[in-house]
């Protein structure tokens, strides 16, 4: 079943590899600015330099209408759309009907079609974009048709799948599985088995334990001493001897497995540990999988999208100032979030927190991502509002627990059809742009849609 779908993936993806192999002109390559984003950008950007182009990369938080409105005044003759595209093809279309245009996506795809739009969605084959394959997956599959020396870049179909959180406790499944194999065949990409601690190569270890929510350690949970306290008790040094703070990557095995004990022990753990140990993926450049996420992330959602394709690239190596900021940040919008819960309107169904311009937009997603997966939240449905200069940014996020039952890509969409706006996505994740005052109508009418039954996690009209 799954090699039939590759195989017609590969099909399709070997027709669209001809338009873009046979194009004289200019190239105008359109990707996200997620860690997804960025990754396809960068695979697209290495097959079209390898075949000799003549391309420019953008990088956009969405293809919103005055987005591409402003992308068609560039001199190309071929637009490609990497982990974005699919759910727009109208739009697109309003403004590039005289152009060439590929897409290469993940995201549910919208019913529109034009004879200029050539599209490669795992939709379309029967994956589920949302947790099978990343957009920088559908990237790769249509670029080994253009070039077989993509193969040695296959790992950033992994990093993409990392960023929009498609591994369920360390494992990969169905396509993301198969490009992993791949990645390990080529010496793309290691597996080892340990903590599975944020920051093992890049973040002090007192701070990844401080950080560490699932489980949260008592005395350690936001308490800077307490955590080197917990390393001296170990005896563990909590900081090298040149000067420099101790990171996971820095211990013994044996070490790792006397904290790993300390770990379960404080903080009681009893129930399935697969969250705490288990895979950590490790990437050529020593960097862990979710680690090179977020730094993409970090430099997409502070707009400095080309600093990550940089990083990808291989023309930068530090972003410790990006890095610093986007942390800040996010730590700055989840204080906001935890001293004004009274933002937060409890409807039948989901929780909805109003930010206004209290939270960027650009950064709306990542924060109810935060939040709708920490070890507290109790609520499966959520969404966030954030003004923005030309209307509300919606983000949404469903606990995976719902999945097949609630689809907020759908419901997204009907409500916009209705109230205005565009939005789509993903079942369990999706965003939306709407204007600035129907935001409690936008949440009447999507509570409504989302309607479930809660002690059964059945849609409550089936
Ligand atoms: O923006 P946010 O992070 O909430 O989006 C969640 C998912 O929905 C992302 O994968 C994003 O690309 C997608 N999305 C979309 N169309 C929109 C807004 C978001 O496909 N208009
Ligand atoms: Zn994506």
């Amino acid at each position: 079943m799954m090699n039939q779908a590759i195989e017609n993936i590969r099909d399709r993806a070997k027709k669209i590899a001809e338009i873009i192999k046979s194009e004289k002109g200019k190239i105008q390559v359109v990707t996200h600015h997620d860690a997804d984003g960025i990754c396809s950008g960068t695979i697209m950007y290495k097959a079209l330099e390898t075949i000799g182009k003549d391309f420019q990369i953008d990088v956009v938080r969405q293809l919103e209408d005055n987005i591409i409105q402003e992308l068609s005044s560039k001199d190309a003759d071929l637009f490609i759309f990497t982990d974005l595209g699919s759910g727009q093809k109208e739009n697109i279309n309003k403004y590039l009907s005289d152009r060439k245009v590929v897409i290469a996506d993940h995201h549910t795809v919208s019913e529109y079609s034009a004879e200029n739009i050539n599209e490669l969605n795992c939709h379309d084959f029967g994956i589920d974009g949302k947790d099978e394959v990343s957009g920088a997956g559908m990237t790769y599959f249509l670029c080994r048709e253009i070039t077989p020396k993509i193969c040695e870049s296959v790992e950033f179909t992994l990093i993409g799948a990392a960023g929009d959180t498609q591994k369920k406790n360390g494992q990969f499944k169905t396509i993301n599985k198969y490009l992993f194999e791949e990645a390990d065949r080529n010496g793309r990409i290691k597996v080892i088995n340990g903590l599975r601690l944020f920051g093992r190569f890049t973040r002090p270890l007192h701070k990844s334990l401080m950080y560490l929510d699932r489980p949260k350690i008592p005395n350690v949970n936001g308490n800077e001493s307490g955590a080197i306290q917990m390393m001296n008790d170990l005896e563990i040094p909590a900081k090298k001897t040149n000067g420099d703070w101790t990171r996971l990557h820095d211990l013994s095995k044996e070490e790792e497995s006397r904290l790993t004990i300390e770990i379960i022990l404080r903080s009681e753990l009893v129930d399935n540990k697969d969250y705490l140990t288990g895979n950590v993926y490790v990437l050529t450049n020593d960097h862990e999988l979710r680690e090179f996420a977020t730094m993409l992330n970090a430099c997409g959602r502070l707009g400095k999208g080309k600093d990550g394709l940089d990083l990808c690239l291989g023309k930068k190596d530090n972003i410790d100032d990006t890095l610093r900021e986007y942390r800040q940040k996010i730590a700055k919008y989840l204080n906001w979030v935890s001293r004004n819960k009274e933002s937060i309107i409890h409807k039948k169904n989901g929780a909805y927190l109003v930010a206004r311009d209290k939270i960027d937009e650009n950064f709306i997603g990542t924060i109810m991502s935060i939040i709708s997966k920490s070890a507290d939240n109790k609520m499966k449905i959520m969404f966030g509002f954030a003004n923005s200069d030309n209307g509300v940014k919606v983000s949404g996020r469903v606990d995976s627990s719902l999945d097949g039952i609630v689809d907020i890509d759908m419901a997204i969409r009907k409500v916009v059809e209705e109230i205005g706006g565009e939005g789509g996505g993903h079942s369990l994740a999706a965003g939306a742009k709407i204007a600035q005052g129907v935001e409690l109508e936008f949440i009447e009418k999507i509570d409504l849609l989302l309607d479930y039954d809660q002690k059964k996690n059945t849609l409550s009209n089936i």
